[in-house]
């Protein structure tokens, strides 16, 4: 069941023009990190949504068909958004995104196609198996977004960094808490089991410290302020103790809860404040002005 308004899509743009590289004041590498989302997000998340709308015909519920409709066309204006920062933000600032991106390109747009052996009768025969993996998949990555989604709505100790940057990240966030059931619910509905939940976490945390920690070498390397320090996760655990990033012992806490057997994302974030938020958002406030004039 829906836990709110229908999902909608909020037509939000970003002007990075006076957005300096390090957005977090003197904080290159807690810039760099989040910066990281520019690079892995608008692959994932347009991967997410041509794995949905392979899964949208197997959903028989109509709400949830609502649901994942509504998620798609979320996650497709968060690809665009993020997608919009890498030219006038990064390339302006002299970071070239393009060997990270080539790479993560590769593992969405072929690895994990819909037939990443060639079309052929066993890939063939594989479909709704391989379709519920990569919904599995999505589920537990999404425990991810609305986990460090709630983080970025609610900490105060970023109310200081570039507003346009911020407003960014936490438009992203508020959505995420806003979707937070609609993978875990359509990985269920599918045919999702709690084993299945398990091993998806497993490869989801593995798969994400890849990506963040590949991509955050790709653009320390580049930037004069930053010398790449091996040992992402510890750059990740001291940054945390600031408050500069979630901290790692509550993401650990959360990847535990999603091992529960009575986990439901419904009780991951504050609805309320990620709709507050959304309401106040400087892009998401443009954005609805935009399309109230057009109406
Ligand atoms: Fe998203
Ligand atoms: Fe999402």
């Amino acid at each position: 069941m829906s836990e709110q308004q229908p999902l909608q899509q909020r037509k939000v743009r970003f002007d990075f023009a006076d957005t300096p590289l390090h957005w977090v004041p003197n904080e290159p590498e807690a810039s760099h990190i989040m910066n990281s989302l520019h690079l892995i997000l608008p692959a994932e998340e347009f991967w997410f949504c041509r794995v949905y709308n392979k899964a949208l015909p197997l959903v028989t519920d109509p709400q949830l068909r609502e649901d994942v409709q509504g998620f798609v066309k979320q996650e497709a204006q968060h690809a665009r958004a993020h997608d919009s920062a890498l030219t006038p933000y990064l390339l302006r600032h002299g970071i070239d995104p393009t060997p990270f991106t080539q790479r993560i390109h590769w593992l969405f747009d072929k690895l994990l196609c819909d037939y990443p052996l060639g079309d052929n009768a066993i890939s063939r025969a594989l479909q709704p198996w391989w379709l519920r993996q990569r919904v599995g998949l999505i589920a537990a990555m999404e425990h991810f977004t609305c986990v460090l989604g709630d983080w970025i709505i609610t900490t105060r100790s970023l109310d200081h960094a570039d507003p346009v940057m911020l407003d960014l990240l936490r438009w992203h966030g508020a959505e995420e808490v806003e979707h937070r059931s609609v993978a875990h619910d359509l990985h269920m509905h599918i045919g999702g089991s709690l084993p299945m939940r398990w091993v998806f976490m497993l490869i989801a945390t593995a798969a994400l410290i890849f990506l963040f920690s590949s991509s955050v070498k790709s653009m320390m390397r580049q930037d004069p302020a930053t010398r790449y320090r091996p040992g992402f996760l510890k750059l990740w655990y001291h940054l945390g103790q600031r408050g500069l990033l979630p901290r790692m012992g509550d993401i650990g806490r959360s990847v535990l809860r999603y091992f529960n057997p009575s986990y439901h994302p419904r009780t991951e974030g504050d609805i309320r404040v990620a709709m507050d938020y959304l309401a106040h958002s400087p892009a998401a406030q443009r954005a609805a002005q935009e399309k109230a004039a057009t109406a």
